[in-house]
């Protein structure tokens, strides 16, 4: 017998207001046409005034701890996947767990930009595999549209706020594949990168917030190939092929990126789940989107083989291969 992380509870929250792209019209140079064709973005999910990411990340933990059958006090560790925090410290996993009403355990963030939800899961599997942990919450959420230069037509359309959660428990498995839970991970980065995509302020440059920049079609050529690769790399790692796959549930930036990725696997989109159209980008909280929305939807069900592959600003990049 062996231990592994295996996924108890999953869900997330969406701010109310909800953005169609013809809302952008009015605002810059752009069509709904454009915004479809270019990125599969239909509508996005905007933050309202003073509603922050902790905000957002407490709704999506609470209803992955219901989800799970689960009390605050069940978790011992709490893990926020954001780049975009309340504030610049303290983490926002530490004001999740006061407003959970959690007085236990510990509480921190990841910043790995758009993938931060996988290298937090890959580090809360570290966690749990080593006995630091039994119970993790890991939250990915993000409110992106603070980051935005509305006049910026080149990123200001593809971005959204939300967040997902996800709650991983300690269990024992056989030692093969058919185990639930995490069969393999796999993390880079190439900090050479990291000015295709980034924010143009911080804490010790500008001391000023910023706005994101990005060379699509740079971060674009990037993607396709970094993702396909890793996902490869998981799957060896854990004895497994894209045959072996039931549910690829990759990073939502754009659907071009997810049916190219998916065709370099020699995969169908019968097995990915897609909700770029719904959610836009929205950066860490997209995979936990996308995993408990297509658990409602009937997609993912318990003992399916899920993939979960991201890139992102750094460049940082990684998957998950996990049994649900
Ligand atoms: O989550 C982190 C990872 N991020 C990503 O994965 C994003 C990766 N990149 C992309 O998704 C795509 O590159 C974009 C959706 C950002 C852009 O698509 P593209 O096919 O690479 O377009 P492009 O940037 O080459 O722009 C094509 C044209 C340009 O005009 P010209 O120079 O050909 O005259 C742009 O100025 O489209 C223009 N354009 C727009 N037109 C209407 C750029 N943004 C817009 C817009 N509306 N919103």
């Amino acid at each position: 017998m062996i231990k592994r992380a295996v996924v108890t509870g999953v869900g997330h929250y969406l701010p109310d207001r909800i953005v169609p792209n013809s809302e952008f019209e009015a605002m810059i140079d752009t069509t709904d046409e454009w915004i479809r064709s270019r990125s599969g973005i239909e509508r996005r999910h905007f933050a309202a005034e003073g509603q922050t990411t902790s905000d957002l990340a407490t709704r999506a933990a609470r209803a992955a701890l219901a989800d799970a059958g689960l009390e605050p006090d069940d978790i011992d560790t709490i893990i926020v996947a954001t780049s975009t925090p309340d504030f610049t410290f303290p983490a926002v996993a530490t004001i999740v767990q006061a407003e959970l009403g959690m007085t236990k355990g510990y509480a921190f963030d990841i910043q790995a930009v758009c993938a931060g939800f996988v290298f937090a899961l890959a580090n809360a599997n570290g966690l749990i595999l080593s006995g630091q942990a039994k119970r993790v919450l890991i939250i990915g959420a993000e409110t992106f549209s603070r980051l935005m230069d509305w006049t910026d037509r080149g990123t200001c359309v593809l971005f959204g706020d939300g967040a997902g959660a996800l709650i991983l428990e300690a269990a024992e498995g056989e030692g093969n594949s058919s185990d639930r839970g995490i069969l393999s991970t796999d993390l880079n980065s190439d900090g050479r990168y990291r000015d295709i995509l980034y924010v143009d302020g911080g804490v010790s440059s500008t001391q000023t917030t910023g706005f994101l920049r990005m060379q699509g079609k740079e971060v674009f050529r990037h993607a396709i190939e970094k993702l396909a690769a890793t996902a490869h790399t998981a799957l060896d790692k854990a004895g497994l092929t894209p045959a072996d796959v039931d549910w690829i549930v990759p990073h939502q930036a754009n659907l071009r990126i997810i049916k190219g990725t998916a065709l370099k696997m020699g995969l169908s989109m019968d097995n990915v789940v897609v909700t770029v159209q719904d959610h836009g980008n929205t950066s860490a909280a997209s995979i936990p989107l996308a995993l408990s929305v297509g658990k409602q939807r009937g997609q993912i069900k318990q003992g399916q083989l899920v993939v979960v592959e991201a890139i992102g600003g750094g460049l940082a990049w990684g998957s998950v291969v996990l049994r649900w």
